[in-house]
């Protein structure tokens, strides 16, 4: 039994299935046979207990009820008092053996299928489309792939099989009863109907109050997960005490869930328990009197009396264990919720060029939407770029920007016109081809918690050299940076490294972009403010990135864009203005006039203090 018998993927959109039950069913896949041996181990245990108690009605009735004489095989008392005590020992050996290695392999079956499960779902994550992605809270996606994945796991390792124990339990003890007294058998299950009734209200109550309590510990991980995220927001609004009392706000309302959930569950047993102890009772006085009046031996007595508590037992934890399988059931559905979305095809193109593109790019009359709002964010956007040509994209916040440029590599899908590339619909394009050919200088650079080498050379597919990786690092003006930090290029990024300032990270992403040597280049600088050495650093460095291929720069400063070959000024979503500086700036009363106005005006009275201070 080794797990690494098994591929560690396995594709979990097959066990899609509204039966809850057949959806767990299918998960297991390959471990089918293990867990259905877990399960033949566990009747060997349940038979083996069984036979226990005839061992004991054997004992009593031929060596306590002093029928000394007729004893087998002509054993003497002391060597028949020997073999009994041995088979007892026998079986206790047999019962726990069994039982152990059945708990073996349900462990084996639940923590591989839910190590595949947890494989999956990253896997499966990764290939969601942005929209997905924006719309999802992160903390919410967390709390499925863990909590609710150990959840399934509980389910495989402990409860399915706790069931399977439960009902073979009872129908191996059921028959033993039978044979040892109809009457007393069928007397000793004459509540089941109701602890049944019992156990599926509860089953129905627990399940919605499982919900309720798994939800809202999403929204806590959400809280704070954000709150870790954001905690310089947080601090430099000084907002702790609100986020605070929100957290606990949310927290509160964790426990009032949870201790709903626990009271319900608390209840089931002392319920199920005064039900079954009159059972009980009524089994013991009705198997007396069978035995006063000689109907039954002491010893059928005696094994009758230890049977019934064997038979009473896996009726009541039956509905326990059937009330704590909603926790798996409620887990299956919150991650198949996940399973469930489609995921963003990446080779479905028709045309797949061989070589590199040109670049030349051409927007039709291109209408766009993000699918969770309402309004248009692009409006019959329409304009044409050469291979190697610049545009850049002025604009107001939210005025559409980085939308419009998301749309090339295929982020998003636009509803109306077209976009054409190299002549070819953008669509036709497969959206790897795409990604590979574009480089994007993200508005918000992420880097990973990992060596600036690597997240310099991140995503590109081949070993890349340490002097290329100098190489771009000096293009892109970072190279005295990184040198200046006590591991140069192996120094870590984040949390157990150096914090790089905004400027940084955004010149360790030219870096990079300079290695992956895109056809298409989209510089997205709409927040980012650097000091004016900086800036002019990166002007540099980002002028050596364009040069040859078609690039899309936004940005606010006029100075960035000038030497665009085309300008587009765009407001709520429309192209206001067209054309290069030289055509714009002659239109008088124009946005991009005013904007040239006022950021001139604001450089000459900058220049004059920085003078005077001198
Ligand atoms: P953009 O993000 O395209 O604006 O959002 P922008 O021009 O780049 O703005 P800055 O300069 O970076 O600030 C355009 C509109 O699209 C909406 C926004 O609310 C905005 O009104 N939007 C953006 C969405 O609805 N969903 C998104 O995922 C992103
Ligand atoms: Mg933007």
């Amino acid at each position: 039994m080794n797990l690494t018998n098994f591929s560690t993927y396995y594709d979990f959109r097959s066990t899609l299935h509204t039966n809850r039950l057949v959806g767990l069913w299918r998960m297991m896949a390959d471990f089918r046979p293990y867990y259905l041996l877990a399960a033949i181990s566990l009747a060997v245990s349940a038979m083996a207990k069984t036979a226990g108690f005839f061992l004991l009605r054997y004992f009593a009735d031929n060596v306590l009820a002093g029928t000394g004489s007729s004893l087998p095989f002509s054993l003497n008392l002391t060597q028949f008092l020997i073999a009994i005590a041995l088979g007892f020992m026998g079986l206790a050996l047999v019962e726990g053996g069994f039982a152990y290695f059945s708990g073996r392999l349900a462990a084996f079956t639940a923590e591989g299928v839910t190590r595949r499960l947890r494989n999956f779902l990253f896997d499966h994550i990764q290939r969601l489309n942005f929209s997905y992605h924006s719309k999802t809270k992160t903390g919410d996606l967390i709390e499925r792939c863990t909590s609710d994945v150990d959840a399934l796991r509980r389910f495989f390792s402990q409860q399915a099989i706790g069931v399977g124990r439960i009902i073979l339990l009872f129908v191996v003890n059921f028959i033993a009863l039978l044979s040892l007294h109809t009457g007393l058998a069928w007397f000793s299950i004459i509540s089941l109907p109701f602890i049944l009734l019992i156990t599926v209200w509860f089953f129905k109550q627990i399940t919605k109050r499982y919900e309720d309590y798994q939800e809202q510990e999403a929204v806590l991980s959400t809280t704070l997960q954000e709150n870790l995220t954001g905690v310089r927001v947080v601090k430099a609004f000084a907002n702790q005490n609100y986020e605070i009392g929100k957290f606990e706000k949310d927290n509160l309302e964790k426990f009032r869930r949870g201790k709903l959930l626990l009271i319900t569950h608390s209840l089931y047993w002392p319920l199920s328990q005064f039900v079954l102890g009159i059972q009980l009772l009524a089994g013991y006085i009705f198997g007396a009197l069978l035995t006063i009046n000689a109907e039954i031996t002491v010893g059928t007595y005696l094994a009758y009396s230890g049977m019934v508590i064997w038979l009473l037992w896996p009726i009541q934890n039956l509905g326990r264990l059937i009330v704590d399988t909603s926790a798996g059931m409620v887990s299956y559905t919150r991650i198949m919720a996940i399973t469930k979305q489609i995921r963003e095809p990446l080779s479905d193109g028709k045309v797949s060029p061989a070589g590199p593109l040109k670049g030349e790019i051409v927007f039709e009359d291109v209408s766009f939407k993000y699918s969770d709002g309402s309004a248009e964010v692009l409006n019959s956007i329409s304009f044409k770029v050469k291979p190697g040509q610049t545009v850049a994209l002025l604009g107001s916040t939210g005025s559409g920007k980085t939308s419009l440029v998301n749309l090339l590599p295929r982020f998003h899908e636009y509803s109306n016109g077209k976009i054409m590339l190299d002549g070819v619909d953008l669509k036709d394009y497969s959206r790897k081809y795409l990604r590979r050919q574009i480089g994007i200088v993200e508005q918000e650079p992420f880097l990973f918690s990992r060596s600036i080498r690597e997240n310099i050379s991140y995503g590109l597919g081949r070993d890349i050299r340490g002097d290329e990786i100098e190489a771009a690092a000096k293009a892109a003006a970072i190279h005295e940076d990184i040198i200046s930090f006590p591991d140069g290029y192996s120094t870590l990024v984040g949390e157990r490294g150096v914090t790089l300032s905004g400027g940084q990270k955004q010149r360790v992403t030219i870096a990079r972009i300079l290695l992956k040597n895109p056809r298409i280049l989209i510089f997205d600088d709409s927040t980012s403010s650097v000091d004016m050495d900086t800036e002019a650093e990166i002007r540099a460095a980002l002028n050596r990135l364009m040069e040859g291929r078609t690039t899309f720069i936004i940005a606010h400063r006029i100075q960035t864009v000038m030497n665009a070959d085309l300008i587009l000024v765009l407001n709520k979503g429309n192209i206001v203005q067209k054309g290069s500086h030289k055509e714009l700036i002659v239109q008088k009363d124009s946005i991009y006039r005013q904007m040239f106005d006022i950021q001139t005006r604001i450089d000459e009275e900058l220049e004059i203090e920085v003078s005077q201070a001198k």
